[in-house]
C-alpha cells in the first residue's frame, strides 16, 4: 500500500435561514497522513487529545468501518494516521464533518471502493443526520440540500464567490452541537414557518444569483435558530453596530456556533487591525471559500 493524504475542508453551515440545509466550504484544513502500520492509530496533536481518541473510537475510523460494512467488507487494512488540525473543536465549523468525511475517503481509498461523489454524501448524511455541513466538506463551494432519511437532493453552488471573504470571529470556548440544538424549540407555528421559509427562499436565489447583499441580508433574517442559540453567544448582540461600520455584508452564527460568520465583498488590512482590535475576546481570521472539497493525493509507493 501507499502513503497518502487525505485533505477535508472546514465548513460554515445554514448561511442562516437555510438551517439543516446550506452550507459552505471553507480555507481551513484537517489533514491525515495515512500509511500502512501493524494496528490502528491516529497521531492527534497534543491540544486536541483531551478530545480526539488515539484509537478504534476515533470517529474517523468508526466511519470509515461503517463505511467498509455498508460496502460489504468486515474489516480495514490498519493503517497509522497522523492528524494535522486547523479546524477547532466544537466551535461551528465542521470539525465532526471533518471526521466524518475523512473516514469516509480513508475507507474509500484502502479498499479502493472508488465511490461518487455523492455516495460518499449519502454515507455522511446517514452518519451526521443531516447535510449542510458534509456536503461542502465533500464538494466544496455552497451547497444546498436536503436528507429526508432516504432521499437526499441537492443543488452545488460554486461560481462568483472566490473573492468573498467569510470572517471567522471564534470564541475560545467549545460549544457542543446537542447543547445548542436542545435550545430550539420543538415546534413553530404555521404562519412563522412560511415566513422562515420565505427567507431560506431568497437566501438561496441571492446565493444562486450572486446577488450577495441581500444573501448578507437574509443571513440576518433568520428566525429558525438564531433567536434561540444567540444567549450561548456573549457579545454577539454587539456585533451588528461594529460590523456594519466596516461594510460587511451580513453575518450569521457559524452551524450550531459559537463561531460567527461575517461576509464581506471588500476587505483590507485596515478592517483585520481594526475589527482585530475591537473584538479582542475573539480570534479573527478572514477566510476563502475552498471549491474542491476532500481530496486523497498518493505520497508515494511502499518497496
Ligand atoms: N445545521 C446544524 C445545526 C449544524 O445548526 O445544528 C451543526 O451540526
Amino acid at each position: 500500500m501507499s502513503r497518502f493524504q487525505i485533505t477535508v475542508p472546514a465548513t460554515s453551515a445554514n448561511l442562516g435561514p437555510g438551517f439543516d440545509s446550506v452550507g459552505i466550504a471553507l480555507s481551513k484544513f484537517v489533514t491525515l497522513d495515512c500509511q500502512p502500520a501493524d494496528e490502528w492509530y491516529f497521531a492527534v496533536p497534543e491540544e486536541d487529545q483531551p478530545y480526539i481518541p488515539s484509537g478504534k473510537s476515533n470517529l474517523i475510523y468508526k466511519t470509515a468501518l461503517y463505511t467498509a460494512e455498508a460496502l460489504g467488507f468486515s474489516e480495514l487494512p490498519p493503517t497509522y494516521v497522523e492528524l494535522t488540525n486547523d479546524v477547532p473543536i466544537a466551535r461551528g465549523l465542521g470539525s465532526s464533518s471533518t471526521a466524518v468525511v475523512g473516514g469516509i475517503e480513508l475507507a474509500d481509498h484502502l479498499l479502493q471502493l472508488e465511490l461518487s461523489r455523492y455516495e460518499k454524501f449519502k454515507i455522511a448524511c446517514e452518519i451526521e443526520g443531516h447535510p449542510d455541513n458534509v456536503g461542502p466538506a465533500i464538494f466544496g463551494g455552497i451547497m444546498v440540500s436536503n436528507y429526508d432519511g432516504e432521499q437526499l437532493d441537492y443543488v452545488h453552488l460554486t461560481e462568483g464567490m472566490k473573492n468573498l471573504t467569510w470572517l471567522a470571529i471564534i470564541p475560545d470556548y467549545h460549544l457542543e452541537t446537542e447543547k445548542a440544538r436542545g435550545l430550539l424549540p420543538i415546534e413553530i407555528e404555521y404562519k412563522q414557518a412560511v415566513n422562515n421559509s420565505g427567507s431560506a427562499n431568497v437566501l438561496v436565489a441571492a446565493l444562486a444569483t450572486k446577488n450577495w447583499s441581500l444573501a448578507g441580508k437574509m443571513m440576518q433574517s433568520d428566525q429558525w435558530h438564531q433567536p434561540y442559540r444567540q444567549t450561548l453567544i456573549p457579545g454577539f448582540a454587539s456585533f451588528q453596530e461594529i460590523l456594519r461600520k466596516e461594510n460587511s455584508l451580513g453575518h450569521y452564527i457559524s452551524g450550531a456556533g459559537p463561531t460567527t460568520i461575517a461576509l464581506f465583498d471588500e476587505w483590507d488590512e485596515g478592517k483585520h487591525t481594526r475589527l482585530t482590535t475591537i473584538l479582542k475576546d475573539f480570534h479573527i481570521e478572514p477566510l476563502h471559500v475552498n471549491l474542491n472539497g476532500a481530496k486523497t493525493l498518493v505520497l508515494a509507493s511502499e518497496k
